[in-house]
């Protein structure tokens, strides 16, 4: 093979993972919303046939018991895939309940992981809080984390329990990039994770154009591969099996130091440091 020749997808090596309380976290996971009955069923189960090893979900998705279907269904072990899904904010006081719900729709005795979706009316949730700790101690989710929060709010969960998310998933694109923010989630030992990373992004900017055409990649690969290269997990979704496969082929791209610095500025929050 030419030297300077794109490595094939297949030369990638192993999925990228994160560790997650002794628990490998797949960096690159498996978006199910919107979709919802038959359509979510088999795009999980053609997901975890082209290798995705995570499936993200939610309650206010309405397609957990979709989700379940597909993780009855496929020959992949349960123990084998990472499954997260989300308490909505207004389920505040039914955690235990939601949680029931959840397991019992996906058809799982636990989740992998499990995340308050966004802040209840914009407090941290902490009564909410204690609920998740006490669902991961008696082992009905791995680890539990939330989503959509401010540095502040997850201090402020930490200042009353002293367990910080193990995870924080929020809208992260080369435009939402923040390096204070990142920064701090990192101090806190919080792993960052981006959702609708490809849709946050202006797939036709210049910069991001000039890096794919480059690396004889899409724009979307390397939307990804800048994600991977920070170690910010990524949630993406594609209802068509060529596309998942192209999303979870673009950990293969390395992108170089210059590159990532690139995409790093096209962010106002990464200009204002
Ligand atoms: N925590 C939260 O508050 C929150 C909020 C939003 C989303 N999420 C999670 O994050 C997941 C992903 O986010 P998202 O669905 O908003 O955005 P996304 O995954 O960034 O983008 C999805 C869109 O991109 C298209 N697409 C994906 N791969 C493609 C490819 N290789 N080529 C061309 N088009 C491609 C998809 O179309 P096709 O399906 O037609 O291919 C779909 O329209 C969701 O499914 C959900 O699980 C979480």
């Amino acid at each position: 093979m030419d030297g300077n020749a794109t490595p094939l997808p297949e030369a990638a090596g192993p999925a990228p993972t994160a560790d997650l309380n002794g628990r490998a976290m797949p960096l690159v996971g498996f978006g199910t919303h919107p979709m919802r009955g038959d359509q979510a069923t088999e795009a999980v189960l053609t997901a975890l046939s082209v290798g995705y090893r995570l499936v993200d979900t939610a309650t206010r998705y309405r397609n957990e018991a979709a989700v379940g279907a597909a993780l009855a269904a496929t020959e992949v072990p349960r123990a084998d895939v990472f499954v997260t899904t989300k308490m909505p904010p207004d389920q505040v006081g039914r955690e235990r309940l939601t949680l029931e719900r959840s397991l019992a729709a996906l058809g799982c005795g636990y989740v992998d992981l499990w995340l308050i979706h966004w802040p209840p009316g914009g407090y941290p949730g902490v009564a909410s809080w204690r609920e998740f700790l006490r669902a991961r101690e008696e082992g009905l989710v791995r680890a539990v984390g939330v989503s959509n929060y401010p540095v502040e709010l997850i201090d402020a969960l930490h200042a009353e329990t002293g367990v910080y998310p193990a995870v924080n998933q929020v809208q992260w694109g080369p435009g939402d990039y923040d390096p204070t923010f990142a920064e701090a989630m990192r101090r806190r030992g919080v792993l960052l994770s981006a959702h609708s990373p490809l849709r946050s992004t202006d797939l036709d900017h210049p910069v991001l154009m000039e890096i794919a055409r480059r690396n004889k990649r899409s724009v979307r690969d390397v939307v990804l591969a800048w994600n991977l290269h920070h170690r910010v997990a990524v949630t993406v979704k594609s209802a068509r099996r060529e596309r998942m496969e192209q999303n979870l082929a673009a950990a293969g791209l390395a992108l170089t130091a210059t590159d990532v610095e690139a995409v790093d500025g096209l962010s106002a929050a990464a200009g204002a440091r």
